[in-house]
């Protein structure tokens, strides 16, 4: 039990790969709050879910506040919401682009920001986002979801920084195909699929849990002196 007695907020935690993060982080001791629009869902493990609107910089200040007084913490934040809005450049919408970038880029800033009063209270805080293999590799078809995501790996090394002295650490985990969450359609995808199931060096997609325990590492002391790493989780995609 790697994380007994620290509280954990995984935003999107409610399902896909902030579910599997979510599960994992309970089943090493940690007191979990998965945070998402939509609540009716549980997503078991005993992981509490709470409403909350990453794109509103208030609901991100009142959650912290909320996991703070009820639970302690919270240490470890795990800004992992994210969404695509695919689309040509030429044929994207301006709302598209807008709820990309403000979901995947002003989210992770609304989410850490609000944390960081707790987070940086006592040594050993831990803050990992959510990047994706697309936020260092062009796809057509995916501008507004590899611009955020490579704007989220620039901030991520800029908050390592800006942290390290109060013995925080922020990295980033960067997940390549993955068979949960919003990579199921890809995969799913023939046409799509055929072209890049041969760019796989392990020869198959990744899985949530995969994903997970990578998440699991970044979280835990056993990754003390890893700071300000993107984390690619991806089975060699080279
Ligand atoms: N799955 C993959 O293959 C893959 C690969 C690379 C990177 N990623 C990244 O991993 C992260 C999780 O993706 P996923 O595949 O698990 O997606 P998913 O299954 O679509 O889940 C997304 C989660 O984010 C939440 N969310 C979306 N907008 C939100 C908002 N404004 N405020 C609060 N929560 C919000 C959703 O809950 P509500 O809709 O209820 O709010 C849901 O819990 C994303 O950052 C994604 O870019 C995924």
């Amino acid at each position: 039990m790697k994380l007994c007695g620290r509280t954990a907020v995984v935003t999107g935690g409610t399902r896909g790969l902030g579910r599997d993060v979510a599960l994992a982080l309970a089943a090493e001791g940690a007191t979990v709050v998965a945070a998402a629009r939509e609540t009716a869902e549980d997503p078991g493990g005993g992981v509490v879910v709470l409403k909350a609107d990453v794109t509103a910089p208030d609901s991100m200040r009142t959650l912290m506040d909320t996991v703070h007084e009820r639970y302690g913490g919270p240490h470890i934040v795990v800004a992992n919401a994210g969404l695509s809005r695919p689309g040509p450049v030429a044929r994207l919408s301006v709302e598209h682009w807008t709820e990309v970038v403000d979901t995947n880029l002003h989210g992770v800033f609304h989410t850490v920001r609000a944390a960081l009063p707790y987070v940086s209270e006592s040594p050993g805080g831990r803050v990992i986002t959510m990047s994706s293999l697309l936020g260092s590799r062009a796809m057509p078809g995916a501008a507004a979801y590899c611009a955020s995501k490579a704007a989220v790996e620039a901030f991520t090394q800029v908050t390592a920084l800006e942290l390290a002295a109060d013995g925080v650490t922020v990295n980033c985990v960067a997940p390549g195909y993955i068979d949960s969450g919003m990579g199921r359609a890809l995969i799913g995808n023939e046409e799509l699929w055929a072209r890049l199931a041969p760019t796989l060096a392990a020869g198959r997609p990744g899985t949530g849990d995969e994903v997970a325990r990578a998440v699991l590492f970044l979280a835990s002391a056993d990754s003390s002196y890893i700071n300000g790493q993107v984390l690619r989780v991806d089975g060699g995609v080279l």
